[in-house]
């Protein structure tokens, strides 16, 4: 048998210093971070509201890691595309965010771009699996979405399993992500559940720059 692939981190940059953005995804690039997570939210899906598109083209130039870019915002269609144009190199979607789930996994994959769900703590298991020959990546919230820095809803780890299984039985290499209240303890039950990719914010970014690389290393274990 294959030995288990490595666990790859994505740091979310919603616990960095935003008024030193680029600065920082480099700093976070050069800690060891594998993808940089960018939390995108609009006031109206989630209660917050963070990044769009420019903001991502601004960062581009910052690091050559692929920008994992997690869109909390309803509809989602229309934005979609500017976030492709920006540099973004994996745009996932939650099922709710609506109204066409299909729809919108197959304009993420027509601009040549990877194409994630994401699944919330109260969301069937089920909502993405008419659509899993269509992804790369399944996300599961380990918090409700909106905020850095919450605690990690243990319910999360029983959904990651039963996904592991789900996306074994295709056979094809989807990623398997989890967000929401990683670190250091919470970090090794998730990948013996079966995650592939992690993401942290305050976990990754706590601590200033000379805090990176180790922050890193203590949740790859
Ligand atoms: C929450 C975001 C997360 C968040 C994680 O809506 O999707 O990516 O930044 O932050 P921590 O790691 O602090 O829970
Ligand atoms: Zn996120």
């Amino acid at each position: 048998m294959d030995p288990k692939p490595p666990v790859l981190l994505a740091p979310s940059i919603l616990a960095a210093d935003f008024a030193r953005l680029g600065e920082e995804v480099a700093a976070i690039d050069a800690a060891g971070a594998d993808w940089i997570h960018v939390d995108v939210m609009d006031n109206h899906f989630v209660p917050n509201l963070t990044i769009g598109p420019m903001v991502v083209k601004a960062l581009r130039p910052w690091s050559a890691k692929p920008f994992d870019v997690h869109l909390m915002v309803s509809p989602a269609d229309a934005l979609v595309e500017a976030f492709a144009e920006a540099g973004a190199d994996i745009l996932s979607v939650h099922p709710e965010a609506g109204p066409h789930l299909h729809r919108t996994l197959a304009r993420i994959r027509a601009l040549g771009k990877r194409a994630g769900v994401v699944l919330n703590p109260a969301t069937p298991l089920q909502a993405v699996e008419p659509v899993l020959d269509m992804v790369d990546l399944v996300l599961v919230m380990s918090v409700n979405p909106g905020f850095g820095g919450q605690a990690f809803i243990e319910g999360a780890l029983p959904r990651i399993a039963a996904l592991r299984r789900m996306i074994d039985r295709t056979g094809r290499a989807i990623a398997l992500e989890v967000d929401g209240g990683i670190g250091p303890e919470t970090a090794a039950s998730v990948v013996a559940a079966g995650a592939t990719v992690l993401v942290a914010g305050t976990a990754a970014f706590r601590g200033g720059r000379e805090a990176y690389a180790g922050n890193l290393a203590a949740l790859r274990g």
